[in-house]
């Protein structure tokens, strides 16, 4: 990649406009047949819009938060694309210009403005615009630093914030809850502005089942964590944050975050019925914001996976650039296996599984926190080396044997997170679905692979009616 620092990419054409909602819309396919035994809903949440008039986005996180629905039935497949009309989306778009800060963008107005909003949690605009989580009645956009947001899960319309029963006005919900396969929980978790690491237990509907907190000194970024047989387990990364700049409105958010290598990562392990904090140890510093997986092997230790990159920074400015359609800094993320003794939270073992350049690391929704063979990622395509482009290839790695199967969609096709939907016909049958931009074309198309030969042509390829952005993470979820 040696286009960088001039030309925009081939992918940026489809950030640089406002997406268009659709939908309910019949959706053509292009080649293949859908499996009969996938059926069910797929959702995904993005940035649908990085600009407002005349101004744009600070940090690919601060787009508008917009939800695809691809609705898959004997009838063939449709599409419905919605923002999610948050107070913030709603108030901005009337204003047609930019009200407040994000995490990329300070906050606009003048300094009292600024602190009116630290009290009433405005001060930064909650996006919903990281990922989703369907429960029985309503879809809910997630968005790590405040309350989510429901929708219709047939419709997208936005039904308004979502405090589930429990959630105080803007009280942190993660965008990576984890639902256990056999008890249908969800397991969630918040830092708050006092740097405080709320930790939820929730019944399959949301309702509150038990709480707890953990202090985490000055570190505001815990973007995910592992669930491991009886077990929940964090790896803080060594970032903090400079309180005084965002007091003072002087940097954004993401500005005001300090990489400190030097302090190491903070393992701590967590009993997952009491969410008490059962061991808490240090190793070497990096920086992650996925996990693949985790379980409590026979041998009685943890394993778990994840795409890590050695530093925070460079993943943060290379999320920074995407919106401007010309990414200038490299950054590198590889799968990694970690082994860890559970009861004294020591890294046992820490090494690389897939060292080519790779992110969203998922597995089989009935593999979450089990024993598991298949970490499913986003990743270059073969002989791209470069860490300044966006992904065009999916691949699975088997823990069993230790190979990747690859999926190379060809030049000029970017790939999102990979999405597993279970055969609803055939046991240990799956699809990989991932929504697809062909910049040649100008189009965005969703294309099902079998997930267990990935390197086959994939099994159906469907076209959407208008562009939709690279999005972040989805859900599927099957049909009753
Ligand atoms: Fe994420």
């Amino acid at each position: 990649m040696t286009q960088t620092a001039t030309q925009t990419q081939p992918w940026s054409r489809s950030l640089s406009q406002p997406a268009t909602e659709f939908g309910p819309t019949p959706l053509k396919l292009l080649s293949g047949k859908i499996p009969t035994g996938l059926r069910g809903m797929l959702y995904r949440n993005g940035t649908g819009r990085l600009q407002r008039g005349t101004e744009a986005v600070g940090h690919w996180f601060d787009g508008d938060g917009a939800i695809l629905q691809v609705n898959f039935t004997d009838q063939g497949a449709s599409g419905t694309y919605r923002y999610v009309k948050t107070q913030g989306y709603l108030a901005e778009a009337e204003a047609g210009e930019y009200l407040y800060g994000n995490y990329g963008m300070r906050h606009p107005g003048p300094v009292w403005q600024h602190w009116l909003g630290l009290l009433n949690h405005t001060a930064i605009k909650n996006s919903a615009n990281t990922s989703v989580l369907a429960l029985s009645d309503r879809l809910l956009a997630l968005w790590e630093a405040g309350n989510p947001h429901a929708l219709d899960l047939e419709t997208l319309e936005t039904l308004g914030r979502e405090d589930l029963g429990w959630l105080k006005d803007g009280q942190p919900f993660s965008a990576h809850p984890l639902r256990d396969p056999q008890s249908g929980e969800i397991y969630s978790i918040g830092v708050d502005s006092a740097f405080t690491l709320h930790l939820y237990r929730c019944d399959r509907d949301g309702r509150l089942l038990k709480k707890s907190a953990i202090a985490l000194k000055d570190n505001p970024l815990v973007h995910s964590f592992v669930l491991a047989g009886p077990y929940l387990v964090f790896f803080i990364s060594p970032v903090k944050v400079e309180l005084l700049s965002l007091l003072l409105n002087t940097k954004a958010y993401a500005d005001a975050l300090q990489w400190l290598p030097e302090r190491g990562t903070r393992v701590i392990v967590v009993d997952r019925e009491s969410l008490t904090p059962l061991a808490e140890n240090e190793t070497d510093p990096w920086f992650q914001w996925h996990f693949g997986n985790g379980c409590l092997d026979p041998d009685g230790t943890i394993r778990c996976d994840l795409a890590r990159f050695e530093d925070f920074t460079s993943t943060n400015e290379f999320l920074r650039e995407v919106p401007t359609g010309k990414i200038q800094t490299p950054s590198y993320s590889h799968l990694w296996q970690i082994r860890l003794d559970p009861q004294t939270g020591r890294v046992i073992s820490n090494q690389p599984v897939v060292e080519r350049n790779c992110e969203f690391p998922v597995v089989s929704p009935a593999d979450i926190g089990q024993p598991w063979t298949s970490t499913y990622i986003a990743m270059h395509r073969p002989g791209i080396q470069a860490g300044e482009d966006l992904f065009g290839a999916l691949g699975r790695f088997d823990y069993a044997t230790g190979e990747l199967t690859e999926a190379d969609l060809g030049e000029n096709r970017y790939v999102t997170e990979p999405i597993y939907a279970a055969d609803a016909e055939m046991r240990d049958r799956g699809w990989l679905l991932t929504v697809v931009y062909d910049s040649q074309a100008d189009r965005s198309e969703l294309w099902v692979f079998d997930a267990q030969h990935l390197s086959d042509q994939p099994v159906c390829q469907i076209a959407l009616p208008s562009v939709v952005p690279p999005s972040f993470h989805g859900t599927w979820q099957p049909a009753i």
